[in-house]
């Protein structure tokens, strides 16, 4: 039987991790984490709350009343509500931003991102995977892209949702996200040293796959 190893792909926002994380795992009947959904819960549920993303304090407090389920489908729960769509709207995705940076917000969320990868058999992306998370993980991706790519693929994918959309103003979000990440206190986002380095910019979703899947292939 095949080795069931540990994936952890990390990376700036809209780099594609999560599309190249979920080919993969369909690829080798893997569980899928989407970390990022976690931290957009979290913002989602002090909107919710009207707390602002600002305050330490009230963001905190909520923490005791977030229950998060994740479903194979794709589907998220936020306190048995279906959140999936509402938590990919912009202004959630900077407060995912803003309150990704508190300790306690982290120290709740890593702890159950690492009890749902026990066992192995699982790829997670997120920011702090390879670094914090699952420190141990058999292959660590670094996935980058220039931003102006970057930018342009949501651009794109915004528009085929139906969705307004302005290709400026995604890639000055994008580039604010990313200086918040990479420049916070705990676990900012980073290569972790035995990381891979992946370049998409001028790559197609199918060779970003299959050269994680030959990576794989060398660990199992
Ligand atoms: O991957 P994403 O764009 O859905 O993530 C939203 C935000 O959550 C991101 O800007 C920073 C934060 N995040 C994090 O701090 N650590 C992770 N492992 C995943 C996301």
């Amino acid at each position: 039987m095949t080795k069931r190893i540990s994936i952890a792909i990390d990376g700036p926002a809209a780099a594609g991790k999560s599309t190249i994380a979920k080919m993969v795992a369909k690829n080798l009947n893997y569980t899928y984490i989407d970390t990022g959904a976690m931290y957009r819960c979290v913002a989602y549920y002090a909107w919710l709350n009207h707390i602002d993303f600002h305050d330490e304090q009230g963001v905190s407090a909520l923490l005791k009343d977030i229950d998060i389920q994740m479903f194979p489908d794709g589907t998220i729960q936020l306190n048995h509500e279906d959140v999936t769509s509402s938590i990919r709207e912009n202004e959630v995705s900077m407060g995912a931003s803003i309150v990704s940076q508190y300790e306690v917000v982290r120290t709740f969320l890593v702890d159950k991102q690492r009890q749902m990868a026990q066992g192995g058999g699982v790829i997670l992306d997120g920011r702090d995977i390879g670094t914090v998370v699952l420190k141990d993980a058999e292959l660590k991706i670094y996935q980058v892209a220039s931003i102006e790519c970057r930018a342009l693929r949501r651009h794109k994918e915004n528009l085929q949702r139906g969705l307004e959309s302005n290709l400026e103003d995604i890639q000055k979000e994008i580039a604010l996200r990313d200086e918040q990440d990479m420049n916070r206190l705990i676990s900012p986002l980073k290569k972790a040293d035995d990381a891979i380095e992946i370049d998409t910019s001028d790559m197609t979703l199918e060779e970003v796959v299959a050269k994680v899947m030959q990576l794989v292939e060398q660990r199992v």
